[in-house]
């Protein structure tokens, strides 16, 4: 017993043995690569109007970046996000377009690698730098382009703001700038938005928007942000046009056009969904939606929305399209027809029963005949007992008043 619990033992040991010297020799050989290449970055970064340009240099010498192919890692995340961008390049600077953003963090390394084999020969450690951007006091920016046309932007203004501020905007598009056409305003006199319309986009040119926050008390203290849009991604579509509903083989069919938009109008550009009343919205990418027809149980409607998806991404979808109620004059037809019939059949029916009841004309039917001719003669003794019987009601009603009709129900 005492033998086979050494053994393992002895294996883990070696094992663990083994795997600490395998890890000393990779730290040395990883010390070793930035000793022998003392490689050693500086970063810097410029602004002008709309971006910060972050430019990194190294030291080593002409032979060195001739004999090498050198590239860069660079890892940035903006003030208070969680996402990290990761970029390898082969320039030594990165256009970084801080939007709304108050600022980042960034870290460079050199990584050499053989010009033949593309091994990684050496690399540096991780320079850091940290770039703060004047204060922003707005944020939640969001635009939208609909009905072709028009162009409405909104934001917040955060609460840390001074009180004396106003905020204007502008945007320039295919090399044009222009101007707010109407701000929207909130209850303190701030701007808040921009409405726009008649404007003519280029579905591929940018859209740059230029926020400007003002201080009016001192016209030398303004800060201006800026934020590209592609019209196409910030379409908000008309819904779809010439929505109809037909019934085709026992399947409701449902038939649109895309709207007009901006941008490409390719079929496979457009993702539909389609609404029917109670039941599950359908993802549809042709121009039809064709719905196994289980009768409807009540007047169900039909609507169709848009977005494009395929050719650019867009979160952004249409108002669903005014409903189209399923209803074919055939089937209407139909279901007055059978709610004609149905209705007299059944009172017919009603009126059947009772009067075999009456006479008991059941009886008869289900009661084995073995002397029939008893049987028409109880039914004949019935018969006239019921006539005498009415015979007498009709005196009672001829010689009393009304209240005897009551007794006869
Ligand atoms: C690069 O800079 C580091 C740190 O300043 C220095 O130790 C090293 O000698 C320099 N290397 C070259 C090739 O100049
Ligand atoms: C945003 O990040 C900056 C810098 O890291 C920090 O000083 C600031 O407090 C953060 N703001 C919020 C609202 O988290
Ligand atoms: C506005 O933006 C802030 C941070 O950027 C976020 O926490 C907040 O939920 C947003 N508010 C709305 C209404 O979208
Ligand atoms: C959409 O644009 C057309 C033409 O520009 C205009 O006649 C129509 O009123 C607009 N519709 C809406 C809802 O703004
Ligand atoms: C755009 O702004 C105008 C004016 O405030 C508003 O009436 C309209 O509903 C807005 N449209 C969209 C799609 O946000
Ligand atoms: C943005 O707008 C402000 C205010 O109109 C202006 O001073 C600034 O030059 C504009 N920025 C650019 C890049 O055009
Ligand atoms: C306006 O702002 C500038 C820059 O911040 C400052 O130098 C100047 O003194 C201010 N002027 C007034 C009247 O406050
Ligand atoms: C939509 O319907 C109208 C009227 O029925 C018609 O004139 C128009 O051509 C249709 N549009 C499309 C794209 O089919
Ligand atoms: C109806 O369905 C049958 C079989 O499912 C098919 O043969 C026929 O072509 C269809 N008719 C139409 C008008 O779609
Ligand atoms: C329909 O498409 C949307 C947008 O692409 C997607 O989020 C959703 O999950 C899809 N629904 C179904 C039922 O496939």
């Amino acid at each position: 017993m005492a033998r086979v619990t050494v053994i393992p033992v002895l294996l883990i040991l070696s094992f663990f043995q083994h795997m600490t010297l395998f890890s000393t020799v990779l730290a040395r050989e990883q010390e070793d690569i930035k000793d022998a290449l003392r490689l050693h970055n500086v970063l810097w970064a410029t602004k002008d109007d709309t971006r910060v340009i972050l430019s990194w240099n190294n030291n080593l010498t002409k032979e060195e970046t001739k004999k090498y192919t050198v590239k860069y890692i660079l890892i940035y995340k903006f003030f208070n996000t969680t996402k990290e961008r990761k970029e390898r390049l082969q320039e030594k600077e990165k256009i970084i377009h801080l939007k709304l953003h108050s600022g980042f963090n960034a870290k460079v390394k050199t990584q050499l690698f053989a010009k033949e084999t593309e091994d990684i020969i050496k690399e540096s450690d991780w320079t850091e730098f940290t770039y703060k951007a004047p204060p922003v006091y707005i944020q939640n920016l969001s635009c939208i382009i609909y009905n072709i046309s028009f162009f409405n932007c909104t934001w917040h203004i955060k609460a840390e703001a001074p009180e004396d501020i106003q905020i204007f905007t502008s945007y320039r598009h295919v090399g044009k700038v222009f101007a707010c056409q109407q701000y929207i305003k909130n209850a303190r006199k701030k701007n808040i938005g921009c409405y726009m319309k008649e404007i003519h986009f280029q579905p591929s040119r940018k859209i740059n928007l230029n926020i400007t926050v003002k201080n009016l008390r001192n016209s030398s203290r303004e800060l201006s942000y800026y934020k590209a849009f592609t019209p196409q991604a910030i379409e908000k579509l008309n819904p779809p046009i010439n929505v109809s509903v037909s019934l085709e083989n026992r399947s409701i069919k449902i038939r649109w056009k895309p709207p007009p938009t901006i941008g490409s109008a390719r079929k496979k550009c457009f993702l539909y969904q389609v609404k029917i009343t109670d039941h599950k919205i359908a993802n549809v990418t042709a121009e039809n939606y064709k719905y196994p027809f289980h009768k409807p149980a009540k007047r169900c409607a039909a609507q169709v929305r848009v977005k494009k998806e395929i050719c650019i991404a867009n979160k952004i979808w249409s108002e669903w399209s005014e409903p189209v109620f399923i209803h074919d004059e055939k089937t209407v037809d139909i279901l007055m027809l059978s709610l004609a019939l149905f209705c007299p059949l059944v009172f017919l029916g009603g009126l059947l029963i009772y009067a075999c009841r009456r006479y008991r004309c059941l009886e008869v039917l289900t009661t084995p005949v073995p002397h029939p001719s008893n049987n028409i003669k109880t039914w004949l003794a019935d018969e006239s007992h019921h006539q005498q019987h009415m015979s007498m009601q009709m005196e009672m009603l001829r010689g009393y008043s009304g209240n005897t009709r009551r007794e006869q129900r």
